[in-house]
């Protein structure tokens, strides 16, 4: 039997290269050699979004980014959180076994505090307990994710431990996968890509569109003109161009380094290569966007394959729970 592979993604809506850098492009890669299931989490968003308005739209948005990268609903499930009910109620159990001061350690339940400091509900603190449920629920091993995620994998590793010594090891303890961009930095090339940040680029966006984000970005900061010999190995474009323009990086560096190119030559060489690279992606994107049928088809039939899993599983931890 193939091993079990689970991801979730928060549905902010059109997907950014820092989430394709650092983690759908393992998702793709692992739909062979694994039985993958991939989650909208439409529950976790609601610990941090006020206007649900939104909702909809994004998770259409996402799916469409997903589907256009090669995510193919005939190999992996593709699904919305909410539309298995039976993660909330295994949530509550699992919230039974996790000590709170686990969760008030998370380094990003405290960054959360910061960001919303007037909207510190009780989800936010079971985030992390959530994102175990999701994971166990469907008892997978492999979780592609990017760096930001690691704490809450440690989090959802512990209480994966103290249920099986607990109750009968019945879960595998999940682990992370990295890929090689595991924290894609935004145009500020100081902090996280995101797009609460505003400092992403996204996928879907149209060749012009790049070029004029790109151009924003900033980058070596020692280097202030034009003659003065820059220093790729802090710049984040030159970081950038190791993803989207791997043969030409040591050239770049060079010619960065003896100031024969500048920043903005440079930056517009890395607009170039990312719309060379996306090209394919956007052209599925804008056909697939001429069916909404299929979308709803792929989610509905996805949650109900989902479920088949889900109910299983929940059965087998009620029982060793004593509820049935
Ligand atoms: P989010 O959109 O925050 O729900 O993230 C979805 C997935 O993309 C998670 O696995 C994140 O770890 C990953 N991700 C998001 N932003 C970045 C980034 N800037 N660099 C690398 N991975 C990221
Ligand atoms: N916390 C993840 C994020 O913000 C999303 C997520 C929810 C997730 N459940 C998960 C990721 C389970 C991996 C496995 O991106």
């Amino acid at each position: 039997m193939k091993r079990r592979v689970f991801s979730g993604a928060r549905p902010t809506g059109r997907q950014h290269i820092g989430n394709y850098l650092g983690a759908i492009q393992n998702y793709v890669a692992l739909q062979d050699e694994y039985d993958c299931i991939y989650c909208i989490v439409d529950i976790h968003a609601l610990t941090s979004l006020e206007d649900t308005g939104e909702l909809q739209r994004n998770i259409r948005e996402m799916v469409l980014d997903w589907l256009a990268v090669g995510l193919d609903p005939g190999k992996s499930i593709l699904f919305v959180q909410s539309q298995v009910p039976e993660v909330m109620e295994l949530y509550t159990l699992l919230g039974m076994i996790t000590p709170l001061s686990w969760l008030l350690r998370v380094p990003t339940f405290k960054e959360k505090v910061k960001l919303q400091p007037h909207n510190v509900n009780y989800g936010l603190v079971g985030y992390p307990v959530l994102m175990t449920a999701d994971i166990v629920l469907y008892k997978a091993e492999v979780i592609p994710v990017g760096e930001d995620q690691l704490p809450h994998l440690e989090l959802a590793r512990e209480i994966t431990r103290r249920f099986n010594s607990s109750f009968g090891d019945i879960f595998p303890e999940p682990e992370a996968k990295l890929t090689s961009f595991p924290l894609v930095l935004g145009l500020d090339g100081k902090s996280k890509m995101s797009k609460q940040a505003g400092n992403d680029i996204e996928i879907a966006l149209s060749d012009k569109e790049t070029v004029k984000r790109v151009m924003t970005a900033l980058t070596d900061p020692a280097r202030r003109y034009r003659n003065d010999p820059g220093h790729p190995d802090i710049c984040n474009i030159y970081r950038l161009h190791g993803y989207f323009s791997p043969r030409q990086t040591d050239d770049i560096a060079a010619r960065c380094r003896s100031a024969k190119i500048g920043c903005v030559d440079c930056k517009q060489l890395l607009a170039e290569a990312i719309n060379i690279a996306l090209k394919p992606i956007r052209e599925r994107r804008a056909a697939l966007a001429t069916e909404p049928q299929y979308i709803a088809d792929v989610l509905t039939d996805g949650a109900r394959r989902a479920r088949v899993i889900a109910r299983k599983t929940l059965k087998e931890v009620k029982q060793k729970m004593g509820l049935i």
